[in-house]
């Protein structure tokens, strides 16, 4: 990709809360931010009007091997993980390579849009044929100018209780796939699950991969995987390479059990992604009255110093009808279901699609200070928390540098009998709203 010109947004305010801040991009590197910089010459400058500028989102789970696959080959009746699965099976053997980059190359431009440049997705390894990977391979080259895209090794069906899933789990691996994944609630028993577990910890330690594991996603209080996946991340000295995505059943498990379980998360450096759009779809489907919510225990955790992201997980697919890849539906949804209404509980979910999960994917060069990688937003909002109120629009999307998305800003002009308004929901003062 050429290099851009240097761009110079002015004016803008910070996620911290800094205002009047300008911002140098240059040779693809953040070269200063500050007040009042100049301008070099030939550089492009954009006034920001007081809107904030905020380092990319990142989801830090997804399915792009199965979305925008909504109807494919029928819905799901019942709303449940276990339906999806099998509507997925029946769906396989009828995908082709080019269908699957096909759908995946469209939702990249959604991302794209949206200001979602840094995306890891599991990809089902549970087809001989690994059509999925081949496919995500394709599209992770593809993408690579403007997406970081990561791939875990997905047995969609269970490492043990699909035949031939370790052995494609390896090729895809082989293959080039970055992330060994796992789902050992899956298996037909606990022990199994176990096994899985640890067969796959073994296997990344040999590889020197890093693990991202869906874990104990059921509303069960007694599945125990994600302390089988904390110990064995100890046992292979494996800290802080390791990520349990889900943990859902951690909702519903006794009090006492999660008081030992969580300091042994942080013992071993085990990183979380929550899912809350999707697991507040798919949880308490066997609950009548009360309904348990069926997302894990986000407050905690990050109060127990563990990194936590929020990731989108699915969109139009077998297991979710709905999303457009925004990564600020997803923080609202988990601010809400987790009650994390305080302002610093809004900024922590702003984080969890943003540095924090960042910092579960290993994202180098990532942030808004000089030296970082010159991608970053101009969010049509003043604060995190009112950018997850409004899910703001991405005025502006810059990916090394250069303007690779522009959104219109959200107004309506009012016309109220004699009366004239500008409405754009925002807290900034009516009648001048500036945007680029
Ligand atoms: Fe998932």
């Amino acid at each position: 990709m050429p290099t851009a010109a240097p761009l110079l947004i002015r004016r803008a305010c910070l996620p911290d809360g800094r205002q009047d801040i300008d911002l140098l991009a240059e040779g693809g590197r953040i070269a200063a931010v500050g007040p009042g910089l100049a301008a070099p010459p030939g550089a492009e400058i954009v006034e920001a009007g007081g809107w904030m500028l905020s380092p990319p989102f990142v989801d830090a789970h997804f399915h792009m091997d199965a979305t925008l696959s909504l109807g494919l080959p029928r819905l799901n009746e019942s709303g449940t993980l276990l339906e999806g699965i099998r509507l997925w099976g029946e769906l396989k053997p009828l995908l082709t390579e080019e269908a699957i980059a096909g759908r995946a190359l469209a939702y990249c431009d959604w991302a794209v849009a949206r200001g979602l440049l840094a995306i890891r997705t599991h990809v089902d390894v549970c087809d001989d044929r690994l059509l999925a990977v081949r496919a995500l391979l394709e599209v992770r080259r593809r993408v690579a100018p403007w997406i970081d895209l990561q791939l875990v090794a997905f047995p969609q069906d269970g490492l043990l209780r699909s035949p031939t899933a370790l052995a494609n789990l390896d090729r895809a691996l082989d293959l080039g796939v970055d992330v060994v994944g796992g789902i050992p609630h899956f298996e037909r028993t606990m022990a199994d699950g176990a096994e899985s577990v640890r067969l796959l910890c073994e296997l990344a330690a040999r590889r020197g991969l890093p693990v991202d594991m869906h874990c104990d996603e059921s509303d069960d209080p007694l599945s125990r995987h994600v302390e089988t996946l904390a110990c064995q991340a100890q046992r292979l000295g494996l800290q802080g390479r390791v990520t349990g995505s889900h943990l859902t059943s951690m909702h519903s498990m006794d009090n006492y059990y999660v008081s030992k379980l969580i300091p042994l998360l942080a013992e071993a450096q085990v990183h979380v992604v929550a899912n809350p759009l999707i697991n507040i779809m798919l949880q308490g489907r066997h609950d009548t009255y009360p309904k348990r919510r069926g997302m894990t225990r986000v407050p905690e955790l990050l109060a127990a110093g563990i990194h936590v992201a929020f990731g989108h997980d699915c969109v139009m697919d077998p297991w979710y009808g709905l999303g457009s890849g925004d990564m600020l539906e997803v923080a609202s949804m988990g601010l809400h279901v987790a009650q994390m209404s305080s302002l610093a509980g809004q900024r922590q979910c702003f984080d969890a699609v943003t540095c924090g999960a960042a910092r579960v994917l290993g994202l180098q060069g990532y942030g808004l200070e000089p030296g970082c990688r010159a991608d970053f937003l101009l969010l049509q909002a003043r604060s995190p928390a009112e950018a997850i109120r409004l899910r703001a629009q991405r005025l502006l999307v810059v990916r090394a540098g250069a303007i690779v998305s522009r959104m219109a800003p959200a107004t309506a002009e009012l016309s109220l009998g004699g009366r004239s308004a500008r409405v754009d929901f925002t807290s900034r003062p009516t009648g001048s709203p500036p945007t680029p």
